[in-house]
């Protein structure tokens, strides 16, 4: 694992923008895997700036979304279909026909849930795969506990995980109690992970993750035994590292 210490949330998302940038001007046809959540808003902001001045084009770029919850209808405002339209996609030149996030308002969650893993192998896979990570260690919506073993699947997300995205809605009341997420096999075959930190809030996660063993009590964890990660971590994030 790679880990690049970064001066603060701006610099880890130009960092990894440089990064990412770096692979759509040089690649043939790419995949990424995105995540949504308050880590990535930076990192896509610098796509869309780079976009806007440079005029880098995604015509050939695809991508994969880590998860979305379960119940809310694509055009609610919180699902992660919105997020994705809203912090990067409407903004670029990506084809939305190459832009993939589990339906979350699919008649049979576990038939979509299957189905996503196969759609994901039947492109190729994906290149690189950003994620973000909550406090408890979950990578996508895989809490502690999660299998390793997991492909995309159904899960209950832990109230830990609710409280920390009710920020977003009205009240925690309305924050959805289920969610499809890629499982963390899934994740793991992608070919490269960058993985991004920020903030106190992720201190011990970081910690964890560095110092720690691998244990399916702490999902991110198994990115150790993954050959191709790079952390992109700001100062705060890694105040408790030795
Ligand atoms: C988002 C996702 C989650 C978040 C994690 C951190 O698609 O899969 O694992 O990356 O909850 O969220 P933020 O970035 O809001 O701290």
């Amino acid at each position: 694992m790679k880990l690049i210490e970064v001066k603060d949330y701006q610099e880890m998302s130009q960092v990894a923008a440089d990064y990412l940038l770096s692979k759509v001007k040089t690649s043939g046809n790419l995949t990424l895997g995105l995540a949504t959540g308050g880590t990535p808003k930076g990192l896509y902001e610098a796509l869309i700036e780079d976009h806007e001045q440079n005029g880098t084009s995604y015509r050939h770029v695809s991508s994969f979304n880590l998860d979305e919850y379960i119940g809310l209808p694509r055009q609610h405002p919180n699902s992660y279909y919105q997020y994705m339209n809203e912090n990067l996609f409407r903004h670029i030149d990506i084809d939305s026909e190459n832009t993939h996030i589990p339906s979350g308002d699919a008649a049979d969650a576990e038939k979509e849930s299957n189905a996503y893993d196969e759609k994901i192998r039947s492109h190729g896979g994906i290149d690189i795969q950003v994620l973000g990570i909550g406090s408890n260690g979950h990578i996508g919506f895989n809490e502690p506990g999660t299998s390793f073993d997991s492909s995309t699947h159904v899960v209950e997300l832990a109230q830990s995980t609710r409280e920390a995205n009710a920020r977003y809605f009205d009240s925690i009341n309305e924050v959805p109690t289920h969610a499809i997420t890629m499982g963390i096999a899934s994740i793991m075959k992608s070919r490269e992970i960058l993985l991004l930190v920020s903030g106190e809030a992720k201190q011990e996660a970081l910690k964890k993750l560095v110092e720690g063993s691998i244990s399916e009590s702490f999902p991110a964890s198994i990115l150790n035994n993954h050959d191709h990660v790079t952390v992109i971590a700001d100062e705060e994030a890694f105040a408790l590292v030795k």
